[in-house]
């Protein structure tokens, strides 16, 4: 395929070279003429081992050129990579200054050519970023509507520098944002010889997985040398802890625990967070990431109260409110805080959990249920029918199976507060229904 690389920094320069090297005849556009005339003698712009040889091939075979003309790089491609960097303002505003003057370059030149071109973004932007401001701006300096002389794309780029060219080669997946469809075809071509699984996915969300990413590497590095830390100034080895901690990979290192929802609870995570905090101070050390992490729980709970408060109903029933389904724990479930929220707000609220009524029951959790929360316990009902009748809101508290077909039992006039995503198919979300973060 005939492709133009728009930014020759550490993306755009890595993307040139490994997509000579699928065999792309590829025209490289910066605006640094000296990056330019570096790139046509053969070599690379930038420090990343191998890139020298990939362009050095690349030049030799005549599939890599460089230009500093928007117009000839669009008149000599059949569809542009923008590459350009999305520095931040002092404030961390995101600055999309570069990536808007190339759209308007590119627009420009795509007024002179007839044929279809793909734009594709590899630039990081956030969510709503290529819809609300590259597409007007295209549209505009094209003087047409993306889709019909153009179409659009967001195709975030996952290498790292220094290992960048093994990572454009292996990436986790190949991830693309579509707006209409016809351009995903062309951005897929583009990856045929990579091996990797494809994503299609809307433009906001190919652009919100790229935040993701970069958020969760951070936390990873500031959570291990957190845990780090407090090693040393206990004189435990952190290598050994951590190795044998990246070792699990049911619970640590895997999906688990990675997917939103309400807050966490239960007789062990917040009593040994608060543990480990408390034996920090008195080491004398500072432990941002670890002491963000019960305020973050807190305003989860804060979170679904607000959701239900501003339905502006005062009936509310809650199914499910041990901590998490198959359980009839309740010790610091996040559940019976809001329920004690909503009592002591004047709602009146009737509360059903299979696990719990059975405990209650048989004993087990008897004595915790009677002397802790006597006033929820008196809420209590023996089946999901008595909270659905007379109920104006429906909160869903934990995953236990009788609860999914609850969504058909409700009538018209009765809201759904999902805390724990029971509904899989999202599309059909309707003002009835609402996630807690979804
Ligand atoms: N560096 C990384 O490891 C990495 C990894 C993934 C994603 N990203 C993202 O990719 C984007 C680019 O990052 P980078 O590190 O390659 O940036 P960079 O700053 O190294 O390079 C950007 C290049 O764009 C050029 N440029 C600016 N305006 C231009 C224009 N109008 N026309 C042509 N060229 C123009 C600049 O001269 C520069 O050479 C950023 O959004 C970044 O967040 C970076």
């Amino acid at each position: 395929m005939k492709v133009s690389v728009f930014g020759l920094g550490y993306v755009g320069s890595v993307s040139m070279g490994c997509l000579a090297a699928l065999g792309h005849e590829v025209i490289g556009v910066d605006v640094n003429p000296i990056k330019v005339e570096i790139i046509n003698a053969a070599q690379s712009p930038v420090i990343e081992a191998g890139l020298d040889v990939l362009i050095s091939q690349g030049v030799k075979t005549g599939r890599i050129k460089a230009t500093t003309s928007a117009p000839e790089a669009i008149a000599k491609s059949d569809i542009s990579l923008i590459c350009v960097g999305t520095p931040s303002d002092d404030n961390g505003n995101l600055n999309l200054t570069y990536v808007e003057r190339v759209c308007r370059e590119i627009g420009r030149a795509l007024v002179r050519k007839s044929d279809y071109h793909v734009i594709t973004i590899r630039s990081t932007m956030l969510p709503g970023s290529t819809e609300e401001q590259v597409i007007p701006i295209l549209e505009k300096a094209a003087k047409q509507q993306v889709g019909q002389g153009f179409g659009i794309s967001f195709n975030p780029e996952f290498l790292r520098e220094g290992t960048a060219i093994h990572d454009f080669h292996h990436p986790p997946f190949t991830l693309i944002g579509q707006y209409m469809g016809q351009e995903v075809k062309i951005v897929a071509d583009l990856y045929a010889g990579v091996d990797a699984p494809l994503l299609i996915v809307p433009l906001k969300v190919a652009e919100m997985v790229k935040y993701a990413n970069n958020a969760f590497h951070a936390l990873k590095v500031t959570f291990a040398n957190e845990i780090g830390n407090i090693c040393k100034r206990q004189g435990v080895d952190s290598y050994q802890v951590m190795d044998i901690f990246c070792m699990d990979e049911k619970l640590n290192l895997s999906s688990y625990y990675l997917k939103p929802g309400f807050a966490f609870g239960g007789s062990c995570l917040p009593k040994d967070l608060r543990a480990l905090l408390y034996h920090g101070h008195r080491l004398d050390l500072k432990l941002p990431v670890l002491e963000a992490i019960l305020p973050s729980n807190e305003y989860q709970i804060k979170q679904g109260l607000d959701l239900i408060r501003q339905r502006g109903y005062k009936k509310v029933g809650i199914l499910g409110f041990s901590f998490k389904a198959d359980t009839d724990d309740l010790r610091e479930s996040p559940l019976v805080e809001l329920i004690e929220t909503l009592i002591g707000k004047g709602y009146q609220v009737k509360v059903y959990d299979k696990n719990v009524s059975l405990a209650r029951l048989h004993g087990a959790n008897r004595a915790y249920i009677e002397r802790e929360i006597p006033h929820i316990a008196t809420l209590m009902c023996t089946s999901i029918e008595e909270v659905l009748t007379g109920s104006e809101v429906i909160v869903i508290g934990n995953k236990a199976p009788e609860f999914y077909p609850v969504l058909q039992q409700v009538s018209q006039e009765q809201v759904i507060i999902d805390l724990v995503r029971i509904l899989e198919d999202v599309d059909r979300l309707d003002a009835q229904y609402e996630g807690i973060c979804w």
